[in-house]
C-alpha cells in the first residue's frame, strides 16, 4: 500500500496494520454491505451531505438500518482524520480520501438479517492521492469491456456496495487492455457506466449521460456535473447511449468523487474528436474548481 491509513473500526482508530474485522462479519462472508468514498478540499469534506445521504440509500435497498445521523459521521471522520494527521488542515496541506463502510455485522452463518445485532461501522482516512497531471492534460484511453454492468433487476447498481466483483471484472478487463478505465454496457448492450465513475459523451455541443435507468450509480460527481452545465448553459441531456455514440463523439469524459472530470481521447485505443482534451470538458473543470472554491473555501 502506497500511503499509510487510519481506520476507524466500531469505535477504535488504530494504524491500518492493526485494523480488524471479524471474519464473521456478513460484509466479509457475503459482500453484504455499503460504503462511500469522498475526498477534502482544504480539509474539508467535498459534498459530504450528499454521499451521506446516498449511504443511507444504499443501506435502504439492503435493508440495513443506519443508526447513526450525520453529526456522528462528521465526528468520527473528523476523529479518524485527526488521528491520520490529516486535520487541522494548513494552506499547503494534504488532502484526504475517506471511505467510509457500513456491513451488516457479526452474526451466524445465515443470510437471515436478525442474525446480526449491530452494524460494523469503518471510516478509512490516507491521504489523498490524485491521478497524474498529464490524465487531465492528456486525457485517457478507456476499454469497453465484455463484462455486463449487473441488470438492476438483479443487484442495483444504485446500490453503491462492498460487492464489487461486477466492478473488480471490468477492471481486470480494462487492465489487460491498457484501459485507464473499463466501460461496461448493460443487458440491453446500452453503455452504462465505468468500474468506478460514470460516462458522459458530447456531441454537437450537448452534454449526454445515460439514464438510470439504465442501471448505474447515481454519481455525486455526475450530478454535479449536471448542475454545472445548466448553470454554464450547456445543454444536456440523460439518454441511452451505445458504442457508436462514444466513438463517434466530439468529446467524453468520466467522472468520480477521487477523479474529478477525467478527458476521454481514446476508446480500446481509437482516438475520438480531435484526440485530445476538448472545449466542453475544459469548461466543465473550471466550473468544478469553482464548486470546490464554494462549497470548501480556504480558511485560516
Ligand atoms: N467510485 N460508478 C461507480 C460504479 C462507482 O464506484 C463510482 C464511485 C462512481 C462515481 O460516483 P461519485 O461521483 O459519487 O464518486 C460511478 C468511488 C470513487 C470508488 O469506488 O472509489
Amino acid at each position: 500500500m502506497a500511503m499509510a491509513a487510519t481506520v476507524y473500526v466500531n469505535g477504535q482508530i488504530s494504524s491500518e496494520r492493526d485494523a480488524v474485522v471479524s471474519v464473521f462479519d456478513h460484509g466479509f462472508l457475503y459482500g453484504e454491505g455499503v460504503y462511500e468514498v469522498c475526498r477534502t478540499y482544504h480539509g474539508q469534506p467535498f459534498l459530504l451531505d450528499r454521499h451521506l445521504t446516498r449511504l443511507r440509500a444504499s443501506a435502504g435497498l439492503i435493508a440495513l438500518p443506519v443508526p447513526y445521523d450525520d453529526t456522528i459521521f462528521l465526528d468520527r471522520i473528523a476523529e479518524t482524520m485527526s488521528a491520520a494527521g490529516l486535520l487541522p488542515w494548513k494552506p499547503g496541506g494534504q488532502d484526504a480520501y475517506i471511505r467510509v463502510l457500513l456491513t451488516r455485522g457479526v452474526g451466524e452463518l445465515t443470510y437471515d438479517p436478525a442474525a446480526c445485532k449491530t452494524p460494523t461501522l469503518v471510516i478509512i482516512a490516507r491521504p489523498h492521492v490524485a491521478p497524474p497531471a498529464r490524465v487531465y492534460e492528456e486525457g485517457v484511453n478507456v476499454a469497453i469491456v465484455p463484462i455486463q454492468r449487473n441488470a438492476p433487476e438483479a443487484l442495483n447498481p444504485l446500490i453503491k456496495s462492498n460487492n464489487l466483483l461486477n466492478n473488480a471484472l471490468a477492471m481486470q478487463r480494462a487492465l489487460a487492455q491498457s484501459g485507464f478505465e473499463a466501460v461496461m454496457r448493460n443487458h440491453l448492450g446500452e453503455l452504462a457506466e465505468c468500474s468506478q465513475s460514470n460516462l458522459f459523451v458530447v456531441r454537437d455541443g450537448q452534454v449526454l449521460t445515460p439514464p438510470l435507468r439504465a442501471g448505474l450509480l447515481a454519481g455525486i460527481t455526475r450530478q454535479l456535473a449536471l448542475e454545472m452545465c445548466r448553470k454554464e448553459r450547456i445543454p444536456f441531456e440523460e439518454r441511452s447511449l451505445h458504442d457508436e455514440e462514444l466513438f463517434g463523439a466530439d468529446e467524453a469524459f468520466l467522472t468520480s468523487s477521487t477523479r474529478e472530470i477525467v478527458p476521454i481521447v481514446r476508446v480500446d485505443g481509437r482516438e475520438i474528436g480531435t484526440g485530445r482534451p476538448g472545449a466542453v470538458v475544459a469548461r466543465l473543470r473550471q466550473a468544478f474548481l469553482a464548486a470546490i472554491a464554494r462549497h470548501c473555501p480556504v480558511t485560516t
